[in-house]
Order: structure tokens, then sequence, then C-alpha cells
């Protein structure tokens, strides 16, 4: 097979932004039952011979490499579930051009397995952690692994996998009394703590719009503990994402705000999702998707489909307008 060149032009959708970052479905499936994401009795899960090998993921990441793509994210439904996860990470480490490699995860597994993902390329880890009471996480994941976040966190920082953030999806009367909480960890630990506005998405029949809470009032709650102050530009923990970033004065941690519900950051989206059928979607929300696995598996060169896939990434998406109900739940576009 023909190498493309390695200068080739980096990919840019139709509004110029370039697509360095690419999020990576391993899976469908959850060892969790997170209410705001799966239903107890679980989704319809994809059949085995849809999902992409690793060999395949590789081969398309190999592809995307030298158009541009520096960055990858392994996300699920929940990543360390699938078998042997560390080859795909392997294999992902040695293509040249990848420079970050992180993952995200509910951080079950990540006591016993964080140091041989760590060893097999990984960089970084985020963590979904939504509360910090164990009965309250009976709750809100409906599954007993014993999870406890502070044991995963500071696992996690053992194995070399921070910065460290933490992921807590905030929704009101279920765990928003435990924004001080978890902004008090920053305090003493190098920490970033962030808290995400709930999309009230796919099938959910417990949570609605009025559990959204926004995230001034989450950041009006974590001042209460001390002053807050921005984080100037480039000075927070790495990352690719839409997280505005503030600090206690003297913390180790940062605590960041991801707003997808009262603020749209499209204009600097620099992202794409693989699903673990193999669909280049283009953007989170709405139907925006090309079949990759179709031509990977026939043998077929990959860049015309992602240049076919960018030139209809959406300028910005209309969650705030459409139909709560027609979205894919998050696990089935790896969130
Ligand atoms: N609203 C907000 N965030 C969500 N996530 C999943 N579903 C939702 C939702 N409905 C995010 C959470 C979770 C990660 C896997 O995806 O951060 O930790
Ligand atoms: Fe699993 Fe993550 Fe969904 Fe929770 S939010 S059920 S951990 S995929």
């Amino acid at each position: 097979m023909n190498a493309p060149p390695m200068n080739a032009p980096a990919l840019r959708d139709q509004f110029g932004r370039s697509i360095e970052y690419l999020r990576i479905s391993v899976t469908d499936r959850c060892n969790f039952r997170c209410i705001y994401c799966m239903p107890q009795e679980g989704l319809p899960w994809l059949p085995k011979a849809d999902i992409l090998s690793y060999e395949e993921i590789a081969e398309l990441v190999r592809q995307l490499a030298p158009l541009g793509l520096r960055r990858l994210r392994i996300t699920g439904g929940e990543p360390t579930i699938r078998p042997q996860l560390t080859t795909l990470v392997s294999l992902l480490r040695a293509i040249p051009g990848i420079e970050d490699i992180a993952l995200s995860t509910n951080g079950a597994r990540l006591p016993e397995m964080g140091a041989a993902l760590k060893a097999a390329g990984i960089d970084r880890v985020n963590i979904s952690a939504d509360s910090l009471r164990p009965e309250r996480v009976l709750k809100i994941a409906r599954r007993d692994l014993g999870f406890d976040t502070r044991t995963v966190a500071a696992a996690a920082e053992a194995a070399g996998l921070g910065p460290v953030k933490l992921n807590v999806v905030v929704m009101r009367g279920i765990n928003d009394d435990e924004v001080e909480d978890f902004a008090r960890l920053t305090l003493d630990h190098p920490w970033h703590v962030r808290f995400i506005e709930l999309m009230p998405v796919g099938e959910l029949r417990s949570l609605t719009w009025d559990h959204v809470v926004p995230s001034e009032e989450v950041l009006e709650r974590a001042s209460r503990v001390a002053p807050l102050a921005d984080v100037a530009a480039g000075t927070g923990p790495r990352g690719n994402g839409p997280a505005r970033y503030l600090r206690y004065a003297g913390a180790p941690g940062t605590i960041g705000v991801i707003t997808p519900m009262t603020h749209t950051y499209c204009g600097s989206c620099n992202r794409v999702r693989l699903t673990a059928d193999g669909r280049l979607r283009t953007c989170l929300y709405g139907d925006h998707e090309v079949d990759l696995r179709g031509p990977l598996r026939a043998g077929e060169p990959l860049e015309p489909h992602f240049r076919r896939a960018l030139a209809e990434k959406p300028r910005e998406h209309d969650l705030l307008q459409m139909q709560v109900g027609g979205l894919r739940a998050l696990s089935q576009v790896g969130g």
C-alpha cells in the first residue's frame, strides 16, 4: 500500500478548523449504568463482527497521522472492559506523529490496570467520578465495583497517569451538594476536577432539563470554599478540550467547567470521533457520520472518506434547539 506523503496538508474542515484530535471508542459496552448515560438493562450492544479490531483501528490512525492527527483519546462505553486493551495502546504508540494518548475511564479497573496501561503508552487519564460517597455512587453508577474516587485517582497518579482529571456530571438534587467537597480535593491533590453540565440525552426517563445545573451556579458554589481565579491560558492542565480552568490560591489542582448546555465552543472544535463500529462522527450531536469500516475492510485508502467527512463537519451543534430524545446515548458515540 502507498503511504501518504509525510508532508501532506493538514486536514481542515470547511471552516478552516484543523483536526488534530481523534476520540476512539473501542466498545459501546460498560460495567456501569450511570443514570445519565444508560438504562439499567443496558443498550442493544453492537454485534462483535461490527466492531473494529485493534489492527483495524491502528491502520486507520496510521492513515490519519500523516494528515495532521496528533492526539488520541481512547473512550467507550468503558474502554478497559475490552480484552487486551494494552495491545491497542502499544499499536497506537508506535505510530509516528502521535504525540499524546489519553484514556477516559470510569476508573473501576485502574487500580489493577494502571501500571500496564502506562507501560503500553497511555499518557494520562480522565476518570468519571460523580460522587465521593460510596452509597451515592451506587445510586448514580448503579454498580458496586469497589469504586472509591479518591483511591482510584491516587492509583492513577501513582501509575504515572497524571495529570489526573476527574469528570463530575452535576445533577440537581442528586449530587450538586458535593460541588464544594469535590472542589476541596484540589486543595490537597494535583487533580483537576471538571464539572460537566448534564446533557439530558438519549432515552433517560429519570433525568430532565430540571436536573441541569448551569456552570455559573457550580462556580458560585465552589467559590464558597475560597476565592477562585482563572488559570491563565496555556498554564492549565494539558488537554484538548473546551474546559475553562480556575484555581484556589496556592492549590495544586484546578477546577474546570465544561458547558455543553449553556455555551457552544464549536468555533474552536478540533476533534472528530470514531465509533466502535467504525464510523467517523464529526460532531457529537446530530447525525454527521461517515462509514470507514467498509472502505477499511475493502482495503481502500481512507483519505477521501476523511476529507468527505470533514467537508460535512457542521459549523456548530444545535443541541439547544434539537429534540432531546433524538440523540444517541453518549456511550454509543464515545462521550
Ligand atoms: N451528560 C453529561 N455528560 C455525560 N457523559 C456521559 N453522558 C453524559 C450526559 N448525559 C460524560 C461524563 C462521563 C463520560 C463518560 O461522558 O463525563 O463521565
Ligand atoms: Fe459507563 Fe461512562 Fe456511561 Fe457511566 S457514563 S454508564 S461509566 S459509559
